[in-house]
């Protein structure tokens, strides 16, 4: 008898399913993989505790630059809600109808439950696109407490225009950002503002006065994204996310993104509860997702162009002025986008592989530095905080958190690091004219002609030969 249940146990095994189960996964390790859509709450460092304190140093400056928290999705992908519970139902007719659900990787019940039960918030209108949601808020409101908690000396409860200098884009989603920011600091109740917003916002958003950054060929013919695309590996992925789908053939790619996509938004919105989109996907289909996702912004943003290193001149210049001098401001917070913050990583060398990201190498690279999940998630943040450590040879020293991770550069010493090796390091921006240098072609608002347009034609096409 013994020897009978002995031998029976896998098989039960096998009828109650090995299969993968989103809602019974405790670790759900793919929710940190959701590219610039993860949520902050699941990424966010956990060292910071360990690492504010330097002994024998105060903290006299902060210099903030903080992507928006998470925000509702483009009017374009709000219109496609309809298609979401057209898919819902198919999916469903799948399993319980037509039975085409596959021998292997199928649906759990509770996962296929939740999809079948799943409704689009219908409060999420097209006009809203982009809006900062309420854990959007909670996210920015979090950071400022959380970095008040650390630094109380610099970051007082009181707000005044000369010691704080707040600035955002011109946008819902970074202005609200940058209210729960100040409401964090210093109270509902409170006075704080935020700089003129200009015309032409170069500091911000200097991609958008950059043609030559806007057409870099980043995800186009022959680019290493669109090689991923077109991999047997992805094509793979699609048609495996179908048949465990229950669809006897393979799904539009827009169809595919679009539950993606709804997986990626709902669990940010909502960080405590699972979304219900997440379990239509293997993690393992969600690793190669997010390899596309990196492959974009590397090249779109990232080290894969030598000169998305320039485009963030003026804000480099911005944090380097502000932490150099000793007077006010002393805080200096910038409310922006997903784009600034990779590329002033960029343009400081953080987060740089020694090997290019391609798309033949996604299997050597699992322990890349460039995951977007990490670095970019919603409301990822980027906090240098200046220290005078007077006993010390070198007083000046800086520690450069992302979010709320001490960043870890090989010329500083576990995360600290002397102000005068950073000045040297990023000399080459400290000295150049960034109308010149922030732009392969010059870009607005003065396009340049004649000799230096031709040079930098020259320089360009060296670049191409090299
Ligand atoms: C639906 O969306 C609105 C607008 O973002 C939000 O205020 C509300 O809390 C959402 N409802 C649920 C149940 O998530
Ligand atoms: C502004 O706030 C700082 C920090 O709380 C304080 O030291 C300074 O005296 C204030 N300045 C004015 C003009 O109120
Ligand atoms: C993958 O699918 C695309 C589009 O259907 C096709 O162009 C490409 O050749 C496929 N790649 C491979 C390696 O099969």
């Amino acid at each position: 008898m013994r020897l009978l249940i002995f031998l029976l146990l896998p098989l039960v095994a096998i009828a109650q399913g090995d299969d993968y189960c989103f809602s019974k996964d405790t670790s759900r390790l793919q929710t940190r993989q959701f590219s610039s859509k993860t949520a902050y709450q699941i990424v966010k460092g956990t060292d910071i505790e360990r690492q504010y304190l330097v002994p024998g140093c105060q903290p006299q400056k902060i210099w903030i630059f903080h992507r928006h928290g998470t925000r509702l999705p483009k009017a374009s992908m709000i219109n496609k809600a309809p298609r979401v519970g057209e898919l819902r139902d198919i999916i469903v007719n799948n399993y319980q109808v037509a039975k085409t659900k596959p021998e292997t990787d199928e649906l759990c019940q509770t996962d296929l439950i939740a999809i079948k039960f799943w409704k689009w918030n219908s409060s999420i209108t097209p006009d809203m696109e982009e809006y900062l949601t309420a854990q959007g808020y909670e996210d920015l409101r979090g950071t400022a407490k959380l970095y008040q908690r650390f630094y109380p000396s610099v970051l007082p409860p009181t707000f005044n225009d000369t010691y704080y200098q707040f600035r955002h884009t011109d946008t819902q989603r970074t202005t609200e950002s940058f209210k729960a920011f100040a409401e964090g600091l210093f109270g509902s109740l409170n006075t704080a503002h935020p700089v003129e917003i200009p015309k032409e916002d170069l500091l911000l958003r200097p991609y958008d006065f950059c043609p030559s950054f806007k057409n870099v060929n980043y995800k186009g013919e022959g680019s290493e994204y669109q090689k991923f695309h077109q991999s047997k590996l992805y094509n793979d992925t699609l048609a495996a996310i179908s048949t465990r789908l229950g669809f006897l053939y393979t799904l539009s790619e827009d169809d595919i993104k679009l539950m993606y996509d709804m997986c990626r938004y709902e669990q940010a919105w909502n960080v405590d509860r699972n979304s219900v989109w997440c379990g239509a996907f293997l993690p393992e289909q969600i690793t190669v997702f997010e390899y596309l996702e990196d492959l974009k912004y590397y090249y779109g943003s990232g080290y894969g162009f030598p000169e998305n290193a320039n485009l963030n001149c003026r804000l480099v210049q911005d944090m380097l002025t502000h932490l150099s001098n000793p007077v006010s401001p002393h805080v200096v917070a910038h409310f922006a986008h997903s784009t600034g913050l990779l590329t002033l990583l960029t343009a400081l060398g953080i987060q740089k592989d020694d090997i290019k990201l391609r798309a033949d190498n996604y299997d050597s690279l699992t322990s890349r530095r460039w995951k977007t999940s990490l670095i970019d998630p919603f409301a990822s943040n980027f906090v240098a905080v200046k220290y005078d450590c007077p006993g010390s040879l070198d007083p000046e020293k800086v520690i450069f958190f992302l979010n709320q991770q001490a960043v870890q550069l090989d010329w500083c010493n576990v995360g600290l690091c002397k102000w005068s090796d950073v000045l040297e390091k990023y000399k080459a921006i400290s000295e150049a004219d960034c109308g010149e240098y922030f732009c392969r072609t010059g870009g607005a608002p003065s396009l340049r002609s004649g000799m230096s347009g031709l040079l930098a034609i020259l320089a360009f096409v060296a670049y191409l030969m090299h």
